[in-house]
């Protein structure tokens, strides 16, 4: 596999050299500006390097409509998608709390405070602590502030920051030293995780993946015994090793301690934990371009042409956004080929995340009605109902963790594959489980549970948002809507 990687990595150089004439192009020439250690202002940067910076600055456009089939951003449609829409499920699941009020998909690095700023301001109820993974200012303030920034009401803590850079996101100070050819990563707490899973020496090609997983990683906001905020965010790793920080680890860490538990979900009452963003730790465990030495700069971030130079292209976005330019470093393959095995991982694990999904928003609602029972007084086998919920939850959290991973299973199509066919089994266990307590409660709850997902999808927020039937996700295969019908459904 390496010596393969090695060999497609000389291939690329050389395919390099005769699609692009590499030999013309340079590297953009050093100009002789003195960036300080501790500069923050991308502009400042922008001196030496103008070129990157226009490129950096370029992730605020919007991006080619109709390339990509499931992270619709904010292309030149202009049109933000809704999660809740996309995944109707999520909104009971996520019913609660802020990610149940308005969760919508990504769009470009430019936007990571704006967007912060103009989302539900439920979203952002933790207050500075929010900021974590976007300001790179983050850092300083926490030292220098402590607590008082960390549970600063949000638009409080973002007005402490320097006036000019309060919507300042992902910036050339978070992956770089001054002399840029230095990659780096500054944010504290990738700092502790890496610590905790004993990483220490990092190899160029590593940086490469560490710069991006400074943010695109999970993590826990710690709450005290009144969920108030009681710290930093900190990344649930500690069951990890590099290269394998499993969903298992990253579940069994967050229910060690009921400091990690964030939130209470409405539907079922039971306080929960939740999973972010986690496209480090599914692409690191195993996936074939993590085995072969591949980083998420080569596929991010690939070289490009800029007038007669070459660089790195800081215009981070969907590698089908790019038209596929990054795999064809190293594939020889033809973009539609390429596309076509983008899709074919896609789709399927589309049509899994709905599966799992909806199963666990059925074990959530059987979980309502036998709440109620018990409520009116019904007897229930405490340690049936354990068991029940112990399974709910674990399917629960590998729906979030599949669904929260932004490339919809293409980072590891195999492990995506795996998670989701696991909540599937926790949820079918769960559902007989609570089958069983409601039956012996004298209760039926009919040959097709209820969803009644419009309820909870509608009017929501301080915009009240609604759901888009257009923006739903429809099973690929067909498979999703002989198992539920329209009417369980409720939309
Ligand atoms: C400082 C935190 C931070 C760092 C570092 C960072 N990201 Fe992001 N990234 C974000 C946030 C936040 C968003 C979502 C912004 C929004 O929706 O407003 C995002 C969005 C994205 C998107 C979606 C863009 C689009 O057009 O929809 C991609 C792709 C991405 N990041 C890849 C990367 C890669 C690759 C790296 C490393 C080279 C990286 N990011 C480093 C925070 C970060
Ligand atoms: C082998 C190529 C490859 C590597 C390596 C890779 N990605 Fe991706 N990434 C993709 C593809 C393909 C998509 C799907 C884009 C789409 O569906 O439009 C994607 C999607 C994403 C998205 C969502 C993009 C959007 O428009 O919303 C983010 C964020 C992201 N990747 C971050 C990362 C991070 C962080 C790493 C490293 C830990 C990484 N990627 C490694 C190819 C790659
Ligand atoms: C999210 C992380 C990230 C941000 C933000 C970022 N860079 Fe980079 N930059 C990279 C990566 C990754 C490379 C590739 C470096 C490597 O392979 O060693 C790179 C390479 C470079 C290089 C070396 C030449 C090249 O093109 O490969 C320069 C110069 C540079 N960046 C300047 C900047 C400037 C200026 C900014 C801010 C306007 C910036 N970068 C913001 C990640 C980032
Ligand atoms: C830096 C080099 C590099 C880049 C960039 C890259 N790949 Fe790969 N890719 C590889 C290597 C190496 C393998 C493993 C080949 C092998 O061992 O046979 C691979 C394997 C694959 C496979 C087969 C995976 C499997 O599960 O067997 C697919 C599909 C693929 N790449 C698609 C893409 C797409 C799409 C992109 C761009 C978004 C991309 N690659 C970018 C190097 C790269």
């Amino acid at each position: 596999m390496v010596k393969n990687a090695v060999m497609m990595l000389t291939s690329l150089f050389v395919a390099c050299l005769f699609l692009t004439g590499c030999d013309s192009s340079k590297p953009e020439p050093y100009l002789s500006v003195q960036i300080d250690q501790d500069e923050y202002d991308p502009e400042k940067w922008g001196k030496a390097y103008p070129l990157h910076y226009e490129s950096w600055l370029a992730t605020k456009d919007p991006k080619p409509v109709g390339k990509s089939r499931y992270k619709r951003g904010w292309d030149t449609d202009k049109v933000v998608y809704d999660k809740l829409s996309e995944f109707p499920f999520l909104g009971l699941l996520y019913q609660g709390w802020g990610f149940g009020i308005e969760y919508n998909e990504p769009r470009g690095h430019y936007y990571a405070v704006i967007d912060q700023i103009e989302i539900d301001p439920s979203r952002v109820s933790p207050g500075g602590v929010c900021l974590a993974c976007k300001t790179p200012f983050h850092r300083e303030m926490t030292e220098t502030h402590g607590m008082d920034y960390l549970t600063k009401p949000y638009l409080e803590a973002v007005a402490m920051l320097p006036e000019k850079l309060q919507e300042l996101g992902p910036a050339c100070y978070d992956c770089h030293l001054p002399d840029p050819m230095e990659l780096t990563f500054k944010k504290a707490h990738l700092e502790k995780a890496l610590d905790m899973i004993g990483k220490t020496d990092t190899s160029r090609q590593e940086l490469r993946i560490l710069a991006c997983a400074q943010c695109h990683v999970t993590y826990y906001v710690p709450r005290d015994a009144g969920m108030k905020v009681a710290g930093d965010v900190i990344l649930p790793w500690q069951d990890g090793k590099w290269g394998d920080i499993s969903i298992e680890g990253i579940i069994e860490d967050l229910l060690s301690d009921s400091s990690r538990l964030e939130w209470t979900q409405k539907v079922t009452g039971f306080k929960m934990p939740f999973i972010r963003h986690p496209e480090f730790e599914l692409f690191s465990r195993g996936s074939v371009h993590f085995n072969a030495g591949v980083a998420c700069a080569d596929c991010h971030m690939p070289f490009t042409r800029s007038g007669s130079y070459k660089i790195s292209d800081h215009d981070v976005t969907s590698p089908l956004k790019a038209d596929l330019t990054a795999c064809a470093q190293c594939h020889t393959q033809s973009k539609e080929w390429l596309t076509d095995r983008i899709f074919h991982t896609q789709d399927r694990t589309t049509s899994l995340i709905l599966r799992a999904g909806y199963s666990a928003a059925t074990c959530a609602r059987l979980f309502e009605t036998l709440h109620q029972a018990k409520d009116q007084g019904a007897a229930v086998d405490e340690a049936v109902y354990t068991e029940a919920k112990n399974h709910y939850i674990q399917a629960f959290l590998r729906v979030v963790f599949i669904n929260a991973e932004n490339s919809s299973g293409f980072h590891n199509p195999a492990e995506a594959g795996r998670v989701l066919g696991d909540a599937i089994a926790f949820s079918g266990k769960s559902e007989a489980l609570l089958r069983q307590l409601l039956a012996n409660a004298g209760m039926d709850p009919g040959l097709e549970v209820a969803l009644d997902l419009g309820k909870p999808l509608t009017n929501r927020g301080r915009a009240n948002l609604n759901f888009r039937p257009e923006q739903e996700f429809i099973d690929p295969f067909g498979i999703q809507e002989k198992l539920l019908s329209d009417e369980a459904r409720g939309l």
